[in-house]
């Protein structure tokens, strides 16, 4: 017996802010599974804005999509039938086979989860890669101490809303940007900001000045471009940057930050990093973020799209400044 399953391909290589008519919604048939192999159905699957770098052509540090194939990324959901008798039907797995309602795939190549610690939704938020990829930020990359004051980028975001909740949880000073004052809002109320500014109001080094007068000590970046620039003028000596993105440039790449000669005078020491290198990491941030998810002093906060069909919209509008999305942006599939 097969399975119908519909799943979000790549029609074409995006020129600027990807259209609709750059992807392709398509029905498969996939047969059942072969020995070793399991059929799951999603539950949800994650909107990343880095699958943007991957729709164009040439090397990155992941391989581009293939026009025609279906996008790839992170997905929840359950064993609906096992030909693996060590992983049973009902499981709830995570895969990066993405944007598709149903796969069959070697029992292998998926992380089983535990039903009981957090919504199967969180394991894409800020129970998995995004918790980890703010958790590796600060604390194996910027080396952030409790004393000590942090600025992030995209504070409102799925990564930057976890930054500024870690940060606090240790007792670090916080503060964050987002696009809008609603969300300005949001990030002093719910995610524990000590200062928050909407970006496109005034001149960020401006409104860093006010919120650290004395200087920062690190800088979470998400977003290079304006905000880089201000943040290398805010820094005190020694200070370091995390870079974790740059989404000012997924779109249309922009020019790099004109003041970047102070990181000599001042040693900055600025250190990229890609949370794929630091899945080893997972116990220990487990052991720090579940406790803190299960007694309320962390919150998974989402944005949920119903429907797969909805997906390349929803991609869109988070490569864009604006109020529909805050926290870790997901598709969930009835
Ligand atoms: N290094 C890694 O391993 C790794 C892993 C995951 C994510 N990332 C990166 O981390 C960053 C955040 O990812 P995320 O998943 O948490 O996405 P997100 O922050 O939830 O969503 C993207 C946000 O970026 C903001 N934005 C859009 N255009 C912008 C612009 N031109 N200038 C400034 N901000 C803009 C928007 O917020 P506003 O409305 O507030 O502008 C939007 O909500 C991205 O750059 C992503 O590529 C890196």
């Amino acid at each position: 017996m097969t399975t119908k399953s519909r799943e979000i391909r790549l029609a074409a290589r995006p020129h600027g802010e990807p259209k609709p008519q750059d992807f392709a919604l398509a029905q498969v048939e996939l047969e059942e599974p072969a020995a070793g192999e399991v059929l799951v159905k999603n539950l949800c699957f994650s909107v990343d804005p880095y699958m943007r770098g991957r729709m164009n052509e040439g090397k990155s540090y992941v391989p581009p999509f293939v026009i025609g194939a279906a996008l790839e990324g992170a997905a929840v959901g359950r064993v609906a039938a096992s030909n693996q008798s060590a992983l049973p039907v009902g499981a709830l797995v995570c895969s990066t086979f993405g944007w598709r309602e149903a796969f069959v795939a070697p029992a292998a190549t998926l992380r089983v989860l535990d039903p009981t610690l957090a919504p199967p939704s969180a394991f894409l938020g800020l129970f998995g890669v995004t918790g980890l990829t703010a958790w590796v930020g600060l604390w194996k990359v910027a080396r952030l101490l409790p004393a000590e004051t942090v600025f992030v980028s995209g504070g409102a975001g799925a990564v930057g809303s976890a930054v500024c909740q870690l940060a606090r949880l240790r007792g670090s000073k916080v503060i964050a940007s987002a696009g809008s004052d609603a969300k300005v809002v949001m990030l002093r109320d719910q995610f524990g900001a000590d200062y928050a500014f909407n970006y496109n109001d005034g001149d960020p080094l401006q409104h860093l000045h006010e919120a650290a007068p004395e200087g920062i000590d690190v800088y979470f970046d998400n977003t290079a471009g304006p905000q880089l620039e201000a943040a290398l003028s805010a820094l005190k000596p020694r200070g370091r940057i995390a870079m974790c993105g740059a989404i000012a440039g997924y779109n249309t790449p922009i020019a790099g930050p004109r003041n970047l000669a102070i990181v000599i005078g001042k040693r900055l020491r600025i250190e990229g990093f890609i949370v794929s290198d630091h899945i080893g990491d997972f116990p220990e941030f487990f052991a720090e973020v579940g406790p803190a998810l299960k007694s309320g002093k962390l919150q998974s906060h989402e944005t949920v799209i119903e429907g797969i069909e909805n997906a390349p919209a929803a991609f869109s509008s988070l490569l864009r400044s604006g109020d529909s999305h805050t926290g870790k942006m997901v598709i969930h599939l009835s």
